[in-house]
């Protein structure tokens, strides 16, 4: 796929931009070897059933089956790296005044890149917890070999309270986090430009976040190689790899400014 020429009279716009928001989703992460969830043949639920494995109840029902699958996707990003498109993003939030870094991705391949104060909208696969009194869990420093797909892994009890460790992300049926979903909202409403990268934005409520920015004004910029729901509504649609979209946007813009 060819890189899509960036418009001068986008850059022109963005750069006189002062908040920024970077709202991303799992195709940000997707260079780095990690899956998506809705590509066809390689997304996670194309492959697996959500119901089974991505809800209360599937924990509740089968929890070695769901702590099993959620290793194997924490091996996963243990062994990822950080893509240029991560690498990027924290190079943007030092050129420009304000920068609200929201993701979707469960992965913690943004602050390995160098940004910080990420809010994880659907929590954090390195961030498990007590499912009744929420004491954080140490993951051990070895990651055990865990084949393709997850095996079947009791997962771990607290340590204070006897309950079971679950996994640290937000689940279908679940809210998002209080703290990170205020903040990201605002963020939002208020920012003059908004870049939706690598997210099929149909997961509500985390793709209401780029209509809201849409609705008071925001110059708004989605990097994707495929079509979306949003696509006729963002001010500009970048067909392409984030990898290879989002180094030579911020490297043009920083150029500019
Ligand atoms: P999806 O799998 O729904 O969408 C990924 C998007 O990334 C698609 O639109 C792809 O076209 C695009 N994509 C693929 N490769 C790319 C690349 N190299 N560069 C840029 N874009 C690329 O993933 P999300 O939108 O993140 O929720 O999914 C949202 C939520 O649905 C996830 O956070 C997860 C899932 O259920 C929970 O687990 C709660």
């Amino acid at each position: 796929m060819p890189t899509p020429v960036i418009e001068f009279s986008l850059l022109d716009r963005l750069r006189s931009a002062h908040h920024w928001v970077v709202f991303t989703g799992a195709g940000v992460s997707a260079e780095s070897g990690i899956p998506t969830f809705r590509d066809k043949q390689t997304g996670l639920w194309e492959r697996f059933a959500a119901h089974e494995l991505a809800t209360p109840e599937a924990f509740h029902r089968d929890p070695a089956l769901v702590w099993g699958w959620y290793e194997w996707r924490r091996a996963l990003v243990l062994r990822a790296q950080p893509n240029p498109a991560h690498v990027a993003i924290a190079q943007l939030a030092t050129l420009v005044p304000q920068l609200t870094l929201i993701t979707q991705n469960v992965d913690d391949l943004h602050e390995r890149a160098g940004s910080v104060n990420v809010l994880h909208l659907h929590g954090e696969l390195m961030r498990a917890r007590c499912e009744r009194c929420r004491q954080h869990f140490p993951y051990p420093a070895e990651m055990p070999a865990i084949p393709e797909g997850g095996a079947r892994i009791e997962p771990p009890v607290c340590t204070q309270c006897g309950a079971r460790i679950r996994p640290g992300v937000v689940w279908f049926g679940e809210t998002l986090p209080e703290r990170e979903w205020l903040t990201a909202r605002t963020a939002a409403n208020q920012c003059d430009a908004l870049l939706c990268i690598g997210t099929s934005s149909v997961v509500q409520p985390a793709a209401s976040l780029t209509r809201l920015a849409i609705a008071h004004g925001a110059i708004t910029v989605q990097i994707n190689p495929n079509v979306t729901d949003i696509d006729d509504e963002v001010t500009c649609s970048l067909r392409g790899r984030a990898g290879e979209i989002v180094p030579e946007l911020i490297e043009q813009l920083r150029a500019m400014i």
